[in-house]
């Protein structure tokens, strides 16, 4: 496994294991797949209030429970601010983020979260209010750090000039598949439907302010039709990593997560599955140089693209 430095105490993983699909599991099942991950390395641990309904951070704050050590060899991450009450809506008011990372707190059972994100922007923030919740988690030792999720780059920075803590996440949606934040800065000043700017040049803000960008989803043609592994309508995308699989004898999710780490802004992606054979096959990527013409190679036979 590789690592981040981010800050004098905060060592990550470059794999994250996602805990979004863990709330159907038992805890005897989760307790076995924290095992194998802490096996391979892996250190970081991604949550959401909104997970299963808090059903995730319960059964991991079980595991925890059952198993004292653990909570110090860890860089836990939830997040806030989706909400579902009458209408599904954004909220980064004070109250709602403190009495969420309280809850989280109570179901993660531990007395402290390493990193706090913004789940969803909220038009309605006021970069002055979060700014009084980030402090006062901060002061109290609930939250050490911050980070932001699916936000542009000007959303950042309007964020960042009201709040004294560096933003120093951006969760976003990347993969071979779901590449709009590469795309566009290839088709930079181009009339092509590809040059549209659907994000405010996130990738390269991230890289200019040292934000660690951590991918989702990073197997999943879309939320609609679900992963794109042996998905059919990815068929030329599949033989392609099959290609490359058969040379360096991974699976072909290593070399997703391979492609992902290729790439100079050094991301983190995070992982979704539930199965430890997937995990430890993924972390086999993390071993893999792609050359430059291999990485260009994978991204243009993901959906048949072509450059400019
Ligand atoms: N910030 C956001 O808005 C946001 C949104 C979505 C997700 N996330 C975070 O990102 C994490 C990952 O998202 P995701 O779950 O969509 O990621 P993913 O890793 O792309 O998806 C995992 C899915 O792919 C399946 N899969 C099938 N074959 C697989 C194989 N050979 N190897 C690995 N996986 C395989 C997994 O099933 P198996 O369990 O059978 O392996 C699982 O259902 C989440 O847990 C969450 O922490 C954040």
């Amino acid at each position: 496994m590789k690592y981040l430095q981010l800050k004098d105490d905060l060592k990550v993983s470059q794999l994250a294991f996602g805990c979004m699909r863990i709330a159907g599991m038992s805890v005897e099942e989760l307790e076995d797949l924290v095992k194998v991950s802490l096996d391979q390395g892996i250190n970081f641990y991604d949550h959401a209030d909104i997970y299963g309904g808090g059903k995730s951070e319960e059964l991991f704050g079980e595991v925890l429970k059952r198993n004292p050590d653990m909570r110090e060899k860890m860089v836990i991450q939830t997040k806030c601010a989706i909400r579902r009450d009458k209408v599904g809506y954004f909220d980064f008011s004070k109250e709602h983020i403190i009495n969420s990372v309280d809850e989280s707190l109570k179901r993660l059972q531990t007395d402290y979260i390493d990193i706090l994100l913004l789940h969803r922007p909220d038009t309605l923030m006021e970069p002055s209010e979060v700014a009084e919740a980030f402090n006062e988690l901060e002061a109290s030792g609930k939250v050490k750090y911050f980070g932001v999720s699916n936000m542009n780059s000007m959303q950042m920075e309007l964020l960042q000039s009201g709040v004294k803590q560096k933003l120093l996440f951006n969760q976003l949606q990347f993969s071979p598949i779901h590449a709009g934040m590469v795309t566009n800065g290839l088709f930079a000043n181009m009339k092509e439907a590809q040059a549209v700017d659907h994000d405010g040049s996130i990738l390269e803000y991230c890289r200019l302010k040292g934000v660690t960008i951590q991918p989702w989803s990073i197997m999943q043609a879309s939320w609609e039709e679900g992963t794109f592994l042996d998905n059919p309508d990815y068929k030329e995308f599949n033989d392609c990593l099959q290609e490359f699989a058969d040379q360096y004898n991974v699976s072909k999710t290593a070399i997703v997560i391979a492609w992902i780490l290729r790439h100079p802004a050094n991301m983190q992606p995070i992982f979704g599955t539930t199965k430890s054979k997937h995990l430890i096959e993924m972390c086999a990527g993390c071993d893999i140089e792609l050359s430059r013409a291999d990485w260009y190679y994978i991204y243009t036979k993901a959906i048949g693209r072509m450059l400019p």
